[in-house]
């Protein structure tokens, strides 16, 4: 039976986080060992908010900083394909024909659309954010993807994606499976400041090329039980950012559960949290560090993996558009 496809990506945004480790890239990883994945980096997306050339001229270095941290992570270039959205000019024809599938009511009711306009200082929606969707479900069609690992955040864009495979399938005949959204079970990871989740943008967070000293200085700043002024004062373990941190990072569970038991009858300082928590993030991201730097001092090695990608996820889509217009009967006067 042939493989299943996968499609997942980003916007291009630089170096991750630990939040991106826990959300998307320990699962992508893990995926790639069973399915065929495809990995996009959507630069055409930043568009929908961000069009200014200086904004643009931003780009190739932060997809390169984001590829470099992929592949030390584990993502397999001989496995997995990372390619670069813009690269793919079938998505435009593909986002172009979907917009007919689709209503403007049913675009402009989605809340996460609102938000992202409202984060831009955006006051009227300019037609391509609205269309945010539309591109995405360009993205998971061209390659006939199956399934779509995405954040809770994203799932509403994949269901307008099956509406619109439905509905193409329904009017030209059957082109596309109808993508599974595949949404990982796991809590958010707060970011340092422990009120939202981490992100880059909001100054909370632990990039994975952090140094051993910017952790720990990272981690010191820690926002952990606001009540436990003193050490000997009893703490919450649930949902405080530390012990989270502990649970997702800390393979040493007897001292994990030791440090539970101390902070909730006020037997233990924040400091010993602290500095047990820095120790296990960065055993975790020393070998992280290590193979960065490694791929990072080979040169021409993103490129190289790029274009493997992009020259892959480009075959896969003129196949899928050559369907497409064939299904449509768009086969007329071209050459
Ligand atoms: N919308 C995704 C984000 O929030 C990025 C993205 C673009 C994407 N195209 C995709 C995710 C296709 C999954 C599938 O960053």
């Amino acid at each position: 039976m042939e493989r299943k496809r996968v499609l997942t990506g980003d916007r291009p945004t630089g170096r991750l986080h630990l939040g991106h480790w826990i959300g998307s890239i320990r699962n992508r990883v893990l995926l790639q060992q069973e399915m065929d994945c495809f990995f996009i980096i959507a630069d055409l997306h930043t568009l929908t908010t961000r069009p200014e050339k200086e904004r643009l001229a931003e780009v190739p270095a932060m997809i390169h900083d984001m590829v470099l941290d992929y592949l030390a992570l584990g993502i397999d270039p001989e496995r997995s394909r990372i390619f670069v959205q813009s690269a793919v000019p079938e998505t435009a024809e593909l986002n172009l024909y979907l917009g007919m599938l689709v209503t403007l009511p049913r675009l402009e009711r989605l809340p996460t659309i609102k938000d992202m306009a409202q984060a831009a200082e955006l006051e009227v929606m300019p037609f391509g954010l609205v269309g945010y969707p539309v591109l995405q479900a360009a993205d998971i069609l061209l390659p006939r993807a199956h399934v779509v690992p995405v954040g809770r955040d994203n799932l509403s864009h994949v269901e307008i994606t099956r509406e619109i495979a439905r509905r193409f399938n329904y009017l030209y005949g059957a082109v596309f499976p109808e993508p599974e959204p595949l949404v990982a079970d796991v809590e958010v990871l707060p970011g340092i400041d422990g009120k939202q989740k981490m992100s880059k943008s909001l100054g909370n967070a632990i990039l994975l090329s952090d140094d051993e000293a910017t952790v720990n200085r990272l981690v010191m700043r820690m926002y952990t039980d606001p009540n436990r002024v003193r050490a000997d004062i009893p703490g919450r373990v649930e949902g405080n950012p530390v012990f989270i941190y502990h649970d997702e990072f800390n393979p040493d569970r007897d001292e994990v559960e030791d440090l539970k038991t101390r902070y909730r009858e006020g037997r233990v300082g924040d400091v010993e949290v602290k500095r047990k928590l820095a120790m296990a993030l960065n055993d975790f991201l020393a070998p992280v560090r290590e193979r960065r730097a490694e791929l990072a001092a080979r040169p021409g090695l993103v490129e190289e993996v790029l274009a493997e990608g992009n020259r892959a996820a480009r075959a896969g889509a003129r196949e899928t558009m050559a369907r497409v217009r064939e299904a449509m009967g768009m086969t007329y006067y071209r050459d």
